[in-house]
Parts: C-alpha cells; sequence; structure tokens
C-alpha cells in the first residue's frame, strides 16, 4: 500500500466534542500524542478542532486534519466555499484531507457534480489530500472512473468488531485506498463481551484498546473519541499493543455485520 504512511494510523474523532469541553478534550487528545484530528463540517467542531491546536503550541504541520464536506453542499458551485469557511472555522490555510461525507442522500446529486469540486479544491490548494465516507464498492469504482483512480486516498467508513466490513476493507486495501474505522470502538458497547475481555487480560489491556490494536494490526486507521482524559489516554495507548495472530483470528470471528449508523436514505451497502 503506498498510501499507507499518509495518514497517522490512531486519530481523535471529534464528533460531541463542542464548546469549551470539547476544546479541553481535543487539546487533552494533542498533549497526550494524538497527531490525527477528524472533524466534519456537520459536527460544528471545526472552530473547537482549530482552537485545540492553536492552544497546543504544536505547529500546524505536525497534526493531520481532516474534515467532511456535508450532503448540503454538494451543488454545483457550493462545495469550494463551504470548505474555504471550514478552514476559516480551524483557522488554517489548507487541510491535510477532505472526505465527501456521504454520497448523496437517495443519489440525488450526481457523484459527478460534487467529485469535481472537490478535485478543483485539491487543485487550488484548500486540502492535500482527498477522499470519500460511507462509500461502497460501487461507488468508489464510480468515483474512480470520473476522477481517476489513485485520486481517492481514503474511505471511512463504519469498523469495529461487530461489523467488519470485510469485502469493502479488503477491496479498497487492494486498491491503495486507506480504511479508517468509524466507531471505532463501537461507542464503548463491547466492555463486556468474553473474547475481548479474555484477550484484554491476556494483555493487562482494556476491551478498548484491543479493538483499537486490531484495527491497527489490520492496516486500517482508528479515530476512537471520548470526553475523558483517562479514556483519551487508554485509547492512545492502544498504540502500544501488538496482538497475536490467533488473538485476531479470534477477533475476526466476532464479525455480525452489526451497523449502528444506517440513515434510511443512505447508499446500497455492500
Ligand atoms: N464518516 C462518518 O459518517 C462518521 C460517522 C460517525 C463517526 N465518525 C467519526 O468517528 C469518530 C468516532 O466515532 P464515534 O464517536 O461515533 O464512536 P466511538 O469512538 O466508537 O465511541 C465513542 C464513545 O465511546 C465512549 N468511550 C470512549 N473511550 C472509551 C473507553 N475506553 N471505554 C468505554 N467507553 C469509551 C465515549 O464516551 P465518553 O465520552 O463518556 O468516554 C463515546 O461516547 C467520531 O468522533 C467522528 O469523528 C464519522
Amino acid at each position: 500500500m503506498e498510501n499507507q504512511q499518509l495518514i497517522p494510523q490512531l486519530g481523535f474523532g471529534t464528533y460531541g466534542r463542542n464548546g469549551k469541553e470539547g476544546i479541553d478534550a481535543i487539546l487533552c487528545a494533542l498533549e497526550t500524542g494524538y497527531r490525527h484530528l477528524d472533524t466534519a463540517q456537520t459536527y460544528d467542531t471545526e472552530f473547537e478542532t482549530g482552537e485545540a491546536l492553536r492552544r497546543s503550541g504544536i505547529a500546524r504541520r505536525e497534526v493531520f486534519m481532516t474534515t467532511k464536506i456535508s450532503t448540503d453542499n454538494f451543488g454545483d458551485g457550493k462545495l469550494i466555499p463551504s470548505l474555504e469557511k471550514s478552514l476559516e472555522a480551524m483557522r488554517v490555510d489548507q487541510v491535510d484531507l477532505t472526505l465527501i461525507h456521504w454520497p448523496a442522500p437517495n443519489g440525488a446529486i450526481a457523484l459527478e457534480v460534487y467529485l469535481s469540486q472537490i478535485a478543483e479544491a485539491q487543485e487550488r490548494g484548500l486540502t492535500r489530500l482527498i477522499g470519500v465516507s460511507n462509500f461502497t464498492i460501487a461507488l468508489l469504482q464510480q468515483a474512480e472512473a470520473i476522477i481517476g483512480k489513485g485520486r481517492i486516498i481514503n474511505n471511512q467508513f463504519e469498523l469495529n468488531p461487530l461489523i467488519q466490513n470485510k469485502k469493502l476493507a479488503d477491496y479498497c486495501q487492494r486498491n491503495d485506498i486507506l480504511v479508517t474505522c468509524y466507531l471505532p470502538i463501537a461507542r464503548g458497547t463491547l466492555s463486556g463481551d468474553p473474547v475481548l475481555s479474555s484477550i484484554a487480560g491476556n494483555h493487562a489491556a482494556t476491551v478498548e484498546q484491543v479493538i483499537i490494536a486490531f484495527e491497527l494490526a489490520k492496516g486500517y486507521c482508528a479515530i476512537p473519541t471520548s470526553s475523558r482524559a483517562e479514556r483519551i489516554r487508554s485509547n492512545f495507548a492502544a498504540g502500544k499493543l501488538q496482538l497475536k495472530q490467533e488473538e485476531i483470528a479470534l477477533i475476526e470471528t466476532l464479525d455480525r455485520n452489526q451497523r449502528t449508523i444506517d440513515p434510511d436514505w443512505g447508499p446500497d451497502w455492500d
């Protein structure tokens, strides 16, 4: 995978990290060592993300910053001004990665319309890299036919032990599209799982650390979030946890294709 080195594998999600408490949590993540922040126009955390970076004193180039274009901003002539507004909110000249947050609901706007605009945003230097989120294999293929192979470097979608999205993840990896897992720790709902608890026991780790270590071992990026300093730190420490091959194989058996985020206007999932 040529693109493997482009994005720090462990990032900090910012969904729900709004206001003063949100800034404190993002700042805590930066102080802990996270160098990849994931925001979106719809989270209302672009300001918080930029503000935490500014307060941290860490140089802009040290931190990989992603934002996502809301489906409201796909119309002709709307995407670039919306990204300029995002940069203003974050107080940066360029983001590292801009994603199409979702395919247009019910396909109401043609892929060409918004993909050509995000490609132009990259050409103008507003974003270093471009990618997508919640795209299926069919949509990725259509997108590549429109803007060319190799242009889309990342697909962000729901992936955790309960929904391992193997077919899509394999397709992405075979085509050098980095996989980013959202809901990477299934929002903390797996703490009582016996298989994960037993693996966690082998390493004196938490279940969430085991899950994150699993995703990193698969070569994916993971962007867990938390409002609490101790969890922000313990999730980050998962970056040092090495699972054995047999533990990874056991976690693979937990896949239930159990999707949490599934709007009725979403795509036909693989
Ligand atoms: N592209 C998309 O469509 C999309 C969709 C959803 C999310 N995302 C991105 O993915 C990021 C992560 O997803 P997410 O926030 O929905 O889910 P998540 O990271 O899987 O889970 C976060 C939740 O788990 C809890 N938590 C965190 N660490 C924990 C730990 N060690 N033990 C137990 N519970 C823990 C947190 O509660 P506390 O705050 O109480 O710790 C929080 O409620 C988002 O922030 C966002 O950036 C993208």
